[in-house]
């Protein structure tokens, strides 16, 4: 067998967020509010994938995340994985689900609702998860998770 590096060093305990796209690396990071994580983080960020052409990964050391924290991030990257690692073993994979509402998470994209002209949080209903139909509680306007725009 071919000798196989690590592109970005394994982790002792912790979680290990993977087959990110590229492109949205940065957006989980806000989601998770990475920025004030006080744990050490590494964030690999165009790496190749054989899955997805070139991926993000990030790794958070003594870090697990709850579940409504998982399925926020849902609005910008559904098919990731995130792996449990517990004494650098990899426990558990955990898949991100379409949570039943979104509050604080997208924007409503009427420029008339009241959540776009109070401060006040965004709440957003999940018509149909299929399909990723978003409700905004306020206004009733329908959106595409897919096309959505972060608060
Ligand atoms: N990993 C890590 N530290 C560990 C164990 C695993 O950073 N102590 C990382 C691996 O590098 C990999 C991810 O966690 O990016 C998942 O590990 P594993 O399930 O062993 O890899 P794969 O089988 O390639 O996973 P998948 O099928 O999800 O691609
Ligand atoms: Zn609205």
């Amino acid at each position: 067998m071919a000798r196989k590096e690590l592109l970005v060093s394994a982790i002792e305990n912790g979680t290990v967020i993977d087959h990110i796209p590229a492109e949205k690396t940065f957006q989980v990071v806000n989601l998770l509010h990475l920025q004030d994580e006080k744990n050490p983080v590494t964030i690999g960020y165009n790496l190749p994938s054989k899955k997805i052409g070139r991926k993000g990964i990030i790794k958070v050391s003594n870090k697990f995340f709850t579940d409504e924290e998982i399925n926020r991030l849902s609005v910008v990257a559904p098919k990731i994985v995130l792996n449990i690692i517990k004494n650098y073993e990899v426990v558990e994979k955990k898949l991100v689900e379409t949570p039943d509402e979104l509050r604080g998470i997208v924007k409503c994209n009427n420029p008339k609702c009241i959540c776009n002209n109070e401060p006040m949080e965004t709440w957003f209903t999940i018509q149909d998860k299929e399909h990723g139909i978003l409700r905004c509680h306020y206004c009733d306007k329908e959106q595409n998770i897919n096309n959505v725009e972060l608060v």
